[in-house]
């Protein structure tokens, strides 16, 4: 499996290459499956259809890894907070006011259709193709909950200083239930997990260590006790210089490496042998032809003679061409 021996920390050539939001909006395949499951909450907690959806860029493009398909606040919502997507608009949840509203006991009753999406998919994917599970890291799924919608997050930001109290409290309540979670996926199938923690840059240095390096590191810990081997990649969106203390001191297995900094420099930070994940920008994707050729070919070059798994900087958007992703495909493919 391409994907393990690169967590591993072993270079494989070409680099294993799957993408963030694979399966999406930009895939005729998944509108109509979306279209049938009605919202696309919905579609996350019917295995059948996830299942499906999760395979599909699988089919169409013979990527690496699967990732499940589900949401990061799918676990708020099993925890008992109110979750919906408003069409165009994005995830709305009631602002959270008391951490004694949240249900970590109702919380795998209410994810379990999640597990039996991955152990569906691990039944029907090929042997050398990865499945990824996934939760949100902590301190970006406690914005969510805490402001109730994405756009800066100025509630939570106040909070970390006026009650830190109550962040502490919220992000301690999601780091166990996420290693509840984490830990029934493995067991249902997935090979790795990754942390999506995409709002790790809006925290200054001391709140990031406290709200996103403490959690992963144990959530980390928690999961390695619980599943020996297993691999963790975590991505600490744009974290600027605190990357290197959060590949130090998480112990995750990847980084996870957004389209801003650059591979090189990031390497010279942290520790020797970090393995990492990333870092083409999306909208090179999108644009295709030189964007993408240019991207692509410089990002090889930088991957090379390293443990590396190719992928976005963050998730594909849905007006990417379809054309484009197998482009990009058949580049990772030929690179030599
Ligand atoms: O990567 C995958 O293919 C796996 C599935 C997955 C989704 N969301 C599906 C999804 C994963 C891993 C996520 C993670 C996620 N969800 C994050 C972290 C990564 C990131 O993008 O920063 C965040 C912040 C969320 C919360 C979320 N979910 C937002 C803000 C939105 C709305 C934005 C949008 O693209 O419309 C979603 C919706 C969502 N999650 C969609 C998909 C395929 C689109 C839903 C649809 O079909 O209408």
């Amino acid at each position: 499996m391409k994907l393990r021996d690169a967590l591993a920390g072993r270079e494989v050539w070409p680099p294993p290459l799957w993408l963030m939001r694979q399966a999406g909006r930009y895939l005729p395949e998944y509108r109509a499956v979306r279209a049938k499951a009605g919202d696309f909450l919905s579609l996350c907690l019917n295995p059948e259809l996830a299942a499906e959806v999760t395979l599909q860029p699988i089919r169409k493009f013979g990527f690496d890894a699967a990732i499940l398909f589900s949401d990061i606040l799918i676990l708020p919502l099993a925890l008992g907070q109110g979750l919906r997507f408003a069409e165009g608009e994005g995830p709305r949840l009631p602002p959270l006011e008391d951490a004694r509203l949240l249900r970590p006991g109702a919380a795998p009753d209410a994810y379990a259709p999640v597990i039996e999406t991955v152990r569906r998919v691990r039944a029907a994917l090929p042997a050398e193709v990865a499945l990824i599970g996934f939760a949100g890291g902590p301190a970006t799924v406690a914005c969510y909950m805490l402001d109730g919608q994405g756009g800066g997050f100025p509630r939570t930001r106040r909070l970390a200083y006026e009650q830190p109290g109550f962040v502490r409290e919220v992000v301690e309540i999601l780091t166990e239930a996420s290693l509840d979670y984490l830990s029934a996926q493995i067991a249902a199938g997935a090979d790795c997990v990754m942390l999506f923690e995409s709002w790790a840059g809006i925290f200054p240095p001391a709140q990031f260590r406290e709200f996103v390096i403490a959690p992963t590191r144990r959530l980390r810990a928690g999961l390695a006790a619980r599943h020996p081997g297993v691999r963790v990649i975590g991505f600490p969106r744009l974290a600027g210089l605190m990357l290197a203390e959060f590949a130090r001191e998480t112990g995750v297995d990847a980084i996870g490496l957004d389209s801003v900094t650059d591979l090189p420099l990031a390497r010279a930070a942290c520790p020797p042998g970090t393995v990492f994940q990333g870092n083409l920008d999306p909208l090179a994707l999108r644009l295709g032809g030189a964007a993408l050729e240019e991207a692509a070919a410089r990002l090889l070059a930088q991957a090379r003679g390293h443990a590396h798994i190719l992928n976005l900087g963050h998730g594909i958007t849905p007006d990417v061409p379809e054309a484009h992703v197998a482009r990009l495909v058949e580049l990772v493919r030929q690179a030599r």
